[in-house]
């Protein structure tokens, strides 16, 4: 099917000069433009494809191109949903332990149950004895209360379900970021109104450097880091940024910080 005026003479003119079909194939890549010399051999193929053809290569390319994105984004919008990262999702316990109840309407404090958050990586969860302080008086006869009594009795702890669990490979604190004016509430939310407690946040890699590369809006004054639905008296970004000076707050950012 070679085209019968093939040619590689450079003088021709005009496009009508090549046989209709031809003038088709006629692709001016980097090497026709280039060298003459290429094209010429170019010219020499035989023509197998039709017009069609091209459009059909270049609509499958991007075709691909698109599908190839599109299952990107959605491997992304999976990775950051709440079914990976389990995040916003209430747990059942063993026990309907309250914290809106305990620590809302009662106002216990978080470190009556937590007390180790200050000082230590790990908030702790709290031993039965710390329940049986109070429920050996009260709602002692309660049945929903039956587990901690019989916890108590057998001396054996409660199993309660882990909310937040990062990745063994990765070292957190809380006693550092306590000390340094990050509130509960700024990683756990509203912990005070939750029934059942729930992961408020993503606690992926790129929620935590976030922060520590711009701690300022979320840093308040020490002595707050136990409110909930704490506003800093005026601009939120200044009133972060002062308390972030006052605590001498830098966090780092390399990546022995939080893999070592
Ligand atoms: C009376 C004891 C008590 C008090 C007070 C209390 N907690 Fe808890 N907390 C628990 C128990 C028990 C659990 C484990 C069961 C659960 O997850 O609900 C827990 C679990 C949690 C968890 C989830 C832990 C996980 O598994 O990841 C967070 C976050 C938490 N508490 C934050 C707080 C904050 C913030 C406060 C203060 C506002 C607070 N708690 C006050 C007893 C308490
Ligand atoms: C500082 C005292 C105090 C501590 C400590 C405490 N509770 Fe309570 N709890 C209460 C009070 C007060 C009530 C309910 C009174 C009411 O209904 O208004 C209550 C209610 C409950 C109820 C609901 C009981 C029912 O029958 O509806 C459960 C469940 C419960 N607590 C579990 C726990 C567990 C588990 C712990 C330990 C992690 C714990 N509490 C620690 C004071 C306490
Ligand atoms: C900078 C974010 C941040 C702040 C601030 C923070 N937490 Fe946590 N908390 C976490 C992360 C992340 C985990 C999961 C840790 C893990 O899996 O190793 C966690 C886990 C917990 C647990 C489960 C037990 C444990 O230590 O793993 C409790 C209870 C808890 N936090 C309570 C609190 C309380 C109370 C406060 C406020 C005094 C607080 N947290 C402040 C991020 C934070
Ligand atoms: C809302 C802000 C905030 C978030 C979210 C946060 N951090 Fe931090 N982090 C800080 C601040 C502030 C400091 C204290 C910096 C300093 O020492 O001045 C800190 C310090 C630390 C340190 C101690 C670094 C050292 O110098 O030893 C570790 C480890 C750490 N963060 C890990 C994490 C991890 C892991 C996460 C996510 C799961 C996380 N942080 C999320 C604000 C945050
Ligand atoms: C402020 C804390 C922090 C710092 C700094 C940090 N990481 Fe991470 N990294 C995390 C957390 C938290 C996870 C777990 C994320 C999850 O479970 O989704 C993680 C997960 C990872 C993973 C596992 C893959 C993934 O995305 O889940 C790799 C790889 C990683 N980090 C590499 C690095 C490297 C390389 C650096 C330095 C450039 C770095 N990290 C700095 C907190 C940090």
């Amino acid at each position: 099917m070679r085209p019968t005026n093939a040619s590689t003479s450079c003088a021709r003119t005009s496009r009508s000069d090549y046989p209709s079909s031809s003038s088709e194939l006629v692709v001016f890549t980097p090497r026709t433009l280039a060298v003459p010399a290429a094209a010429a051999t170019l010219d020499a193929v035989p023509q197998i494809f039709q017009r069609s053809t091209n459009t059909l290569s270049r609509l499958s390319i991007f075709g691909a191109l698109f599908a190839f994105a599109g299952a990107l984004w959605g491997l992304a919008v999976v990775n950051r949903s709440g079914y990976a990262t389990q995040q916003g999702v209430a747990r059942e316990q063993p026990i309907q332990f309250s914290h809106k109840h305990h620590a809302g309407e009662l106002g216990i404090d978080c470190r009556y149950c937590h007390t180790q958050v200050e000082s230590a990586a790990y908030a702790g969860i709290p031993p039965t004895a710390t329940c049986m302080n109070c429920h050996s008086q009260i709602w002692s006869d309660s049945p929903t209360l039956e587990p901690v009594r019989a916890s108590w009795r057998a001396g054996t702890p409660l199993h309660w379900i882990k909310v937040h669990d990062l990745p063994d490979f990765v070292y957190f604190n809380h006693g550092i970021h306590v000390q340094k004016g990050v509130a509960c509430e700024t990683c756990h939310g509203r912990v005070d109104r939750m029934n059942q407690v729930w992961q408020e946040t993503s606690l992926q890699m790129e929620w935590c450097l976030g922060c520590h590369r711009d701690p300022g809006p979320n840093v308040r004054p020490r002595e707050h880091v136990f409110d909930f639905g704490w506003t800093p008296p005026g601009a939120a970004h200044a009133g972060g940024v002062a308390a972030a000076v006052a605590h001498d707050v830098q966090p780092r950012t390399d990546c022995t910080t939080c893999h070592r």
